[in-house]
């Protein structure tokens, strides 16, 4: 889950008034034109994007995230006994989900053939990420991959061949299903779904559905409602990312999970059930994969304003949700 969804001052961008360590740090640290290096609180970095006004990772650890919430939700470490593994990363960002993935891979069974697929829209994300302090927090190999993907938008291993897709999302991922591309696991990791309607429609949603192998998984850090109804229309079945321990009362779940069957997921709860039943639920349009998130933002606003489903104030209201 991203932690700032409204855009947060520059006080709380740089990790809070007692973080004075943190600016110290970051003062160290090269500069892109648009990609200062913040710590987060496992001493992982992330950016901000002012495009979006959000961060790239929650603030809480950005490498814990890649951890908990894609390697550890789609069972990689289990899937990756196999002698061969596919994974696409829809929005590679500073490919801390993929880094995090072949690490995790590495460790479990370094002969696995791993084919990846990035997709991304900007390049210098990844270009800003390659930066020696960012990457410290992963092996040497993995590291020359990370440069190696930053750089050349491919990498070609003993065991690996991973691939960069520039440009939006919405045209890669149809290159891929054209090329017949069936991803084992697909890590979903846009910017929020009010910040970047246009990768959380049924419409993209239905491209990912067509390069998922009929036993593949699909995780995000997203619990929104119409993204889960979202999924659900594009045929997936879903579950939930249960929070970890110590989470805070409000913190009734960390994402969802997504596959064509049903075992293996974590079931919603009653809660999380009662969600999809409000109009929160509704989930954003994109039927020619082409608008413009201020175009999805108004027809989603008009389908819920027409909608005879229940507010989502009284779920709220009824589960005494902040
Ligand atoms: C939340 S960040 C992803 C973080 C990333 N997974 C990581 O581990 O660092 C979202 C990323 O989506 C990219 N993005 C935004 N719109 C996109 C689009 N239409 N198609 C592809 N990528 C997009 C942004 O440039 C950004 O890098």
């Amino acid at each position: 889950m991203k932690i700032w969804y409204s855009r947060p001052t520059a006080k709380l961008r740089r990790g809070g008034g007692d973080r004075r360590s943190t600016i110290a740090l970051c003062k160290k640290m090269p500069r892109f034109p648009s990609w200062q290096p913040e710590l987060t609180d496992d001493g992982s970095f992330t950016f901000f994007s002012e495009e979006f006004g959000e961060h790239f990772h929650s603030r809480a650890g950005a490498k814990q995230e890649a951890l908990h919430k894609f390697v550890q939700a789609t069972q990689l470490a289990y899937r990756a006994q196999r002698p061969a593994l596919r994974l696409l990363d829809v929005c590679y960002g500073l490919g801390y989900n993929t880094a995090a993935a072949l690490t995790t891979i590495a460790e479990v069974n370094p002969a696995c053939q791993v084919e990846l697929y990035g997709l991304e829209v900007d390049a210098s994300v990844p270009r800003a990420a390659i930066a020696p302090e960012l990457l410290t927090i992963w092996s040497p190999p993995v590291q020359a991959i990370l440069r190696d993907l930053a750089q050349n938008h491919q990498c070609q291993r003993e065991t690996l061949k991973a691939t960069i897709l520039l440009g939006d999302a919405r045209q890669t991922i149809q290159t891929l299903r054209q090329q017949g591309f069936r991803a084992d696991v697909v890590f979903f990791d846009p910017f929020s779904p009010r910040r970047c309607p246009q990768l959380w429609t049924v419409e993209f949603f239905s491209e990912v559905a067509a390069c998922l192998a009929p036993d593949g998984v699909l995780a995000t850090y997203s619990r929104s409602a119409c993204v889960r109804s979202a999924l659900l229309a594009a045929g997936f079945c879903i579950g939930t990312i249960p929070p970890r321990a110590h989470a805070l009362s409000h913190q009734w779940s960390e994402g969802t999970v997504a596959a064509f069957q049903p075992d293996g997921l974590i079931p919603l709860s009653p809660m999380e059930q009662e969600h999809l039943q409000t109009r929160a639920a509704i989930p954003y349009r994109d039927p020619h994969l082409s608008d413009a998130a201020a175009a999805i933002l108004a027809r989603h606003h008009q389908e819920q304003a027409r909608s005879p489903l229940a507010s989502t104030s009284s779920w709220r209201r009824r589960w005494q949700i902040d």
